[in-house]
């Protein structure tokens, strides 16, 4: 432990700057504009993984943006760690309510402010610096493999493929990620589930063109307004979801495991006050973190239609549009859910309007096991260098690939997270707090010490 510590404290500096200067790549998968930024970010952490001491590393080419990997096989006879990040970012629109440039990483109160501070590069970069750290203390007790890639925050559509194709080389005996969030420093927690996902966008047409409001409104239907019904609708008056069949799957938890997750420390003012609303909302018979971690949910991710420029115009638009999505839970399966949404929202629209549905991406939600060697090296790990034994909790996000990593490798993950909820991922003034960082960079040689140790 003091050797890691050493060590953090002599490169404290580099380390850092290091990652500002990955912070300072604009890699939105999500937008073609970013394209060339986006290639460049994997050509600097395939460079970033070499200069660790890195074999075989490789900017894989997908039919997308590539996957970034690279190994250390120091005995093939020992345990092999597989992890897996993301070096693509969302997009860090409104852009104006930054208070810095997202892609000018800036120190405030010990936290870097930047978009992918926490999500994913700050996180995923702690595992780049614990490997280079593992390997100039001659310390790295097993063999590591490192899958970065560059689409996960828009589906991982490609990673499906290059996992099926390349199934020996990724051969592991867990996947480690970081990529989720701790309840806070003074109350360590891991992970032990992610919920799945359906997303959709919807079209509502009413008029073949947009409209004098005055001319005809009144006499035809504005899609706007159907819409808004719509959406409305699918929710009932104790905030369940309507649509036909939706909970049927849902594996209900016992109450000992209900309990568990209510045992979580939790301060509703304090949840409340950070978010700046009076009151909560959610399923009824519920609590917050049983509503976020364990049932499935249904949002609203973005709503327009007619005219949204500056001042007045008077219109009935032609169409109205809404984009949603579904945070599933096991046994929920993605597939069936967007077809219950398409069939159930086609089935509601009024004859004044006609509907359609485009499926986007999906992912299938996933519990982790708290009872293998993996899990108990990270709750030995984290209770070490934080001094506390590791909460177990229910995340709300979802990581796709990690349901994948189970069906097509037959590997269990490990959610060894670091950040925050409210580091503000996909939001203006996302933040990663450097304490994190670095102490993320000193719980990860000792999850290898006593993942290696448990395995013998
Ligand atoms: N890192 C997040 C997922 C996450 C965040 C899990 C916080 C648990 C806690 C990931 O990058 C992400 O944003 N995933 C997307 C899904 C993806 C298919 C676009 C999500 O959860 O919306
Ligand atoms: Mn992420
Ligand atoms: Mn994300």
């Amino acid at each position: 432990m003091q050797q890691i510590k050493n060590y953090i404290e002599q490169n404290k500096q580099r380390m850092l700057d290091e990652l500002l200067n990955l912070l300072r790549f604009p890699s939105i998968s999500a937008d073609p504009k970013y394209k060339d930024d986006v290639i460049k970010t994997a050509d600097f952490v395939a460079q970033k993984l070499r200069d660790a001491g890195a074999d075989n590393v490789e900017v894989c080419p997908t039919a997308g943006y590539p996957i970034v990997y690279g190994e250390k096989i120091i005995n093939p006879a020992k345990p092999t760690v597989l992890v897996y990040g993301h070096y693509d970012v969302q997009p860090p629109d409104p852009l104006e309510l930054w208070h810095t440039p997202p892609f000018e990483p800036s120190i405030r109160d010990n936290k870097i402010f930047a978009r992918g501070a926490c999500d994913d590069k700050g996180q995923f970069y702690m595992h780049v610096k614990a490997f280079e750290l593992m390997m100039q203390t001659h310390t790295l007790p097993c063999n590591i493999k490192f899958m970065i890639e560059g689409e996960e925050e828009v589906g991982s559509d490609n990673l499906g493929h290059f996992v099926q194709a390349n199934k020996e080389r990724l051969k592991a005996d867990v996947v480690l990620i970081s990529d989720t969030a701790m309840i806070s420093m003074e109350h360590p927690s891991l992970e032990t589930g992610l919920r799945g996902l359906s997303y959709l966008e919807v079209e509502v047409t009413g008029p073949n063109r947009d409209l004098h409001s005055g001319v005809y409104g009144g006499a035809v239907a504005n899609p706007a307004t159907i819409l808004a019904k719509m959406i409305a609708s699918l929710h009932d008056e104790n905030n369940r979801i309507t649509i036909p069949g939706f909970y049927d799957d849902v594996l209900n938890l016992t109450q000992d495991e209900r309990d568990a997750i209510n045992s979580a420390p939790y301060d509703e003012a304090e949840y409340k006050a950070d978010l700046g609303v009076d009151e909560l909302w959610g399923e009824k018979g519920y609590s917050t973190f049983e509503r976020t971690g364990t049932r499935p949910t249904l949002e609203v991710n973005g709503i327009w239609g007619g005219y949204i420029g500056e001042g007045a115009k008077t219109v009935l638009p032609s169409k109205a549009n809404a984009k949603i999505s579904m945070r599933l839970v096991p046994n929920q399966s993605s597939d069936k859910i967007t077809k219950l949404f398409a069939d159930h929202f086609t089935s509601i629209a009024p004859p004044y309007v006609k509907v359609k549905v485009n499926a986007l991406h999906g992912g299938e939600p996933v519990v982790t096991p708290t009872d293998s060697i993996a899990y108990q090296a990270a709750q030995k790990a984290i209770a070490e260098s934080f001094g506390k034994e590791p909460i177990p909790t229910r995340g709300g996000g979802s990581i796709p690939i990690v349901a994948l990593f189970e069906a097509e490798l037959g590997i269990k993950t490990v959610l060894m997270g670091f950040g925050l909820d409210s580091d503000n991922l996909h939001s203006p003034n996302e933040k990663y707090d450097i304490y994190n960082y670095y102490k993320g960079i000193e719980t990860i040689p000792l999850f290898y010490k006593y993942f290696d140790e448990l395995s013998k």
